[in-house]
């Protein structure tokens, strides 16, 4: 391995959120929650940061160059095949930011919006937030696999009014990276009641291997011309905390309404440290990239050889992409609240809590496993030790 997943980096006193309020004393929580990485963004990256410090003039910033728009059209086309135009991106500050202004530019207060839960939470705060009503399909759970109930998904579209359709692909928390002929009949019901959708897809780059991510917008031209597609390079090189994602919208009047929408926030800024960040990660990123997916892949086995082997009352819902993992304690036979608590107070571990994740999220936890083996491989001891002690 060229790069060193393996050493831990310390965070404490870094503003880092994940680790907010801790000091890092013996015998304290971890913290394995928020979906960012306890690995430092690629080396190439981190070059390209100090070489923009180093200028020293921080101005306003601009995107008139292609320079931007290459590196990141390059990547999709390279890795997904999906061609992108100039015209169609959009920069945010933020994919959760770009799916509260598509709420507001796509739907009317009291319209629907539906997702599929158990989901990202910020989707439904965004439809709260915006005075839109949530409209949840849940997802189906059987045999440790989530899948879609596509006769509810379109009943739920029929009879609650709903404008909008937020799809989480890969999905997160449940780690499904859905099939090419699952998101085509999402798409057509979609389609054929006059449904928009937005498709976030930051989670892309985390597929593992024996699976392929199909991006929503390049199914066909009909799915492309109804669809607000998030990217972002901050999962994939974990730079969440420069603030940067990537919208792509080919339908020029749905591009020209959401830019409207963005524009009525005040936002017009650009965060040059970012464009600098994301620009590198695109162009230079990928060897790196390969090798975390190994890492984690490594990390993965290490979760469900130690959970099998030490705590079988933990199931492990295999994931199809993405570094969080989504643990089924139903086992445990404790209600939400107490088995937050046990996990919080007895394990010493800072978790995702499932109800968060809205329907059907009851009885689970998100871990999140970017980070060093030895971090992970503690997490386990703790969580082991807890268990016993019931
Ligand atoms: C599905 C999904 N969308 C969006 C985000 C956050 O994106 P941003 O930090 O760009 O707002 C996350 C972070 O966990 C996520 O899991």
């Amino acid at each position: 391995m060229k790069y060193d997943f393996d050493t831990p980096v310390s965070r404490y006193g870094t503003d880092a959120a994940k680790y907010a309020s801790l000091t890092g004393a013996p015998g304290e929580l971890l913290p394995l929650w928020v979906a960012d990485m306890d690995f430092q963004a690629p080396p190439e990256v981190l070059r390209a940061l100090h070489a923009r410090v180093d200028h020293g003039i921080y101005g306003y910033g601009d995107l008139t160059d292609e320079d931007y728009f290459r590196p990141i059209h390059d990547w999709y086309a390279r890795r997904f095949g999906w061609e992108t135009q100039r015209e169609w991106l959009v920069e945010t500050p933020g994919v959760v930011f770009a799916v509260y202004n598509a709420v507001r530019a796509l739907t009317q207060p009291g319209d629907g919006v539906l997702t599929l839960e158990p989901v990202y939470y910020p989707f439904a705060r965004a439809i709260r937030d915006n005075e839109r009503m949530p409209v949840v399909s849940q997802l189906v759970y059987e045999n440790g696999r989530y899948s879609v109930d596509f006769a509810d998904f379109e009943r739920k579209i029929t009879e609650d009014g709903v404008k909008l359709f937020i799809l989480c692909s890969p999905h997160n928390p449940v780690g499904r990276v859905w099939t090419k002929e699952e998101l085509t009949r999402m798409g057509e019901i979609c389609l054929a009641h006059g449904v928009k959708v937005v498709a976030d897809e930051i989670h892309a780059d985390f597929i593992r291997p024996g699976f392929q991510h199909t991006v929503f917008a390049s199914i066909c031209p009909e799915f492309a011309d109804n669809t607000v597609t998030c990217t972002a390079p901050s999962k994939t090189f974990n730079l969440a905390g420069l603030q940067n994602s990537n919208i792509f919208i080919s339908n020029e009047v749905i591009c020209d309404t959401f830019k409207r929408e963005v524009g009525r926030t005040g936002y017009g800024g650009l965060n040059i440290m970012a464009v600098a960040a994301c620009k590198a990660a695109y162009t230079y990123g990928e060897d790196w990239l390969e090798q975390l997916k190994a890492y984690l892949e490594e990390n993965l086995d290490f979760v469900r050889a130690y959970l099998k082997e030490h705590v079988p009352e933990i199931k492990l819902v295999e994931p199809e992409g993405s570094y969080l993992l989504w643990l089924d304690c139903t086992a445990l036979h404790m209600d939400a609240k107490a088995l937050d608590g046990f996990l919080y107070c007895k394990a010493g571990l800072w978790l995702d809590d499932g109800p968060l994740f809205g329907a059907g999220g009851e009885g689970f936890q998100r871990i999140n496993m970017a980070c060093p083996r030895k971090t992970l491989a503690e997490a386990m001891e703790r969580l082991k030790r807890a268990v016993a002690s019931l």
